[in-house]
């Protein structure tokens, strides 16, 4: 079987090294040509753990190619599989129009039958569109369209794409079902087979469910920092109820990444599209954006809004550990928001730098550790939970900060920190 994926980013690259380490001939056609040199040097355009290693060896094994060009492969596929970003518009709705552009290539392409299969995530209703944009052009081929959104996290994709908790196939004919279920079966793993239209909107909901989530553990997270409770306890009780479960309950800035902003609010605009006042999703879309606007307040009260003279610090900037990516990430928000005071900011993160680099005023300091961003700070702010974050020396950083001050956003650390001498301020805990 012949496999062409579009679009190398975290989805189509991981979707791609994945499948051609099952075996299949797999070339995936990039269209950015920057990414497609590092590609075809042999190394990976972002950080995701492990995928490097495997991506060389499927490489070396010529079962994995890299392309800008669509014409002889997209004709010899048996399957395609479009994975190209959905981003958002200014009004909440998915922008389609890479979707589309790679449809209309596609159409003009293919040969015999063929399986498109739609892994961005899509609004209800793509599935539709794409049938049309390739029976206009392409009325005499025979073809099938499958929605199959992916679950992915960055950070832990290659765990994820292997052992994932489900696989949805939206598809209109067995033909193309038994194609998905060959191609996905050394995961062995539960499908759910449905129409596209309900596969698409179970990916909405998926993660619009586990938005409101963490924003209802960080709403309960408020209410015990005013009332002297502690959060940690709290959602450690509820996490061990069966019905709960504790993933998604961990309080902290706001949720962000290229995902869950942007499907919450394409979710809510499908709503309205269709007659549906989605509450419960458009208070949590408020309720984060909120909680991202509050972060600032939170350094304000503690500097007891006075920015002249002092220096903060960052540590982390990427909206999640193990990735580089900074996407809607609510420490790219706070630093733009603390640049614009005379405080002086400094950032360490282990991976994402570059590409904050991009985001960030030119006014900010990028350090090369911890303690470099430590040194001289009157205030240090935890943004994201790195492994290297949770073992600081604590002597070492007290003795170089100018004032030993931390706010955890991430509550990595806890009030016996206080003892080292610290001034300590964390999320949910008074
Ligand atoms: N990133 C995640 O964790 C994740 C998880 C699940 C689902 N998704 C969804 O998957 C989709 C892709 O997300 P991503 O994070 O991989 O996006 P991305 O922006 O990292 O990658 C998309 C890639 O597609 C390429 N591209 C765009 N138009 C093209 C064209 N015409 N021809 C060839 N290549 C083209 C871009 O250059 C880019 O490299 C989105 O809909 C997203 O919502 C993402």
């Amino acid at each position: 079987m012949k496999i062409t994926i579009i679009g190398a980013g975290y989805v189509g690259l991981v979707q791609s090294v994945c499948l051609a380490d099952f075996g299949f001939s797999v070339t995936c056609i990039e269209k950015d040509l920057n990414k497609l040199r590092e590609l075809k040097f042999g190394r990976i355009p972002f950080y995701e753990p492990g995928l490097e290693d495997l991506f060389r060896k499927n490489l070396k094994s010529n079962r994995l190619n890299f392309t800008n060009e669509y014409s002889s492969n997209i004709s010899q596929s048996d399957v395609i599989f479009i994975c190209v970003g959905t981003p958002p518009k200014k009004n909440g709705e998915s922008n389609l129009n890479f979707v589309d552009q790679v449809t209309k290539e596609i159409s003009k392409k293919i040969k015999g039958y063929t399986v498109i299969v739609s892994k961005s995530t899509v609004p209800v209703g793509t599935s539709r569109r794409i049938e049309k944009i390739l029976k206009r052009v392409s009325s005499t081929k025979t073809f099938d369209v499958v929605s199959n959104p992916e679950f992915l996290r960055e950070g832990s994709a290659l765990e994820d794409f292997t052992k994932p908790d489900k696989i949805i196939i939206g598809c209109r004919t067995t033909k193309a079902e038994k194609i998905l279920k060959k191609i996905y079966k050394p995961l062995n793993r539960p499908y759910v087979v449905t129409s596209n239209e309900t596969a698409e909107i179970i990916k909405y909901a998926n993660n619009s469910f586990l938005a409101t989530k963490i924003t209802f553990v960080n709403e309960i997270a408020d209410l015990c920092e005013n009332i002297g409770a502690e959060i940690e306890t709290v959602a450690k009780a509820m996490g061990l109820d069966g019905r709960i479960g504790s993933k998604f309950l961990h309080p902290g800035p706001g949720y962000g990444g290229s995902c869950f902003p942007k499907d919450v609010k394409s979710l809510i605009y499908q709503g309205n599209k269709n007659s549906t006042d989605l509450k419960i999703i458009k208070a949590v879309d408020r309720a984060n954006e909120l909680r991202i606007k509050y972060l600032f307040q939170r350094v304000k009260k503690i500097t007891k809004n006075k920015f002249n003279n002092i220096q903060i610090g960052l540590l982390g900037i990427s909206f999640k550990p193990n990735t580089d990516d900074v996407r809607q990430s609510p420490g790219i928000k706070l630093a733009k928001d603390l640049s614009k005071t005379k405080a002086k900011i400094k950032i360490y993160d282990p991976k994402g730098m570059e590409n904050a680099k991009k985001e960030l005023p030119r006014s900010i300091e990028f350090c090369s550790d911890e303690y470099e961003v430590a040194k001289n700070s009157n205030l240090l702010v935890i943004v994201t939970e790195w492994n290297q974050f949770k073992n600081l020396d604590l002597l070492k950083v007290k003795k170089i900060m100018k004032k030993p001050v931390i706010l955890d956003l991430r509550n990595i650390y806890s009030k016996q920190i206080t003892k080292n001498g610290f001034q300590y301020y964390s999320v949910g805990n008074n």
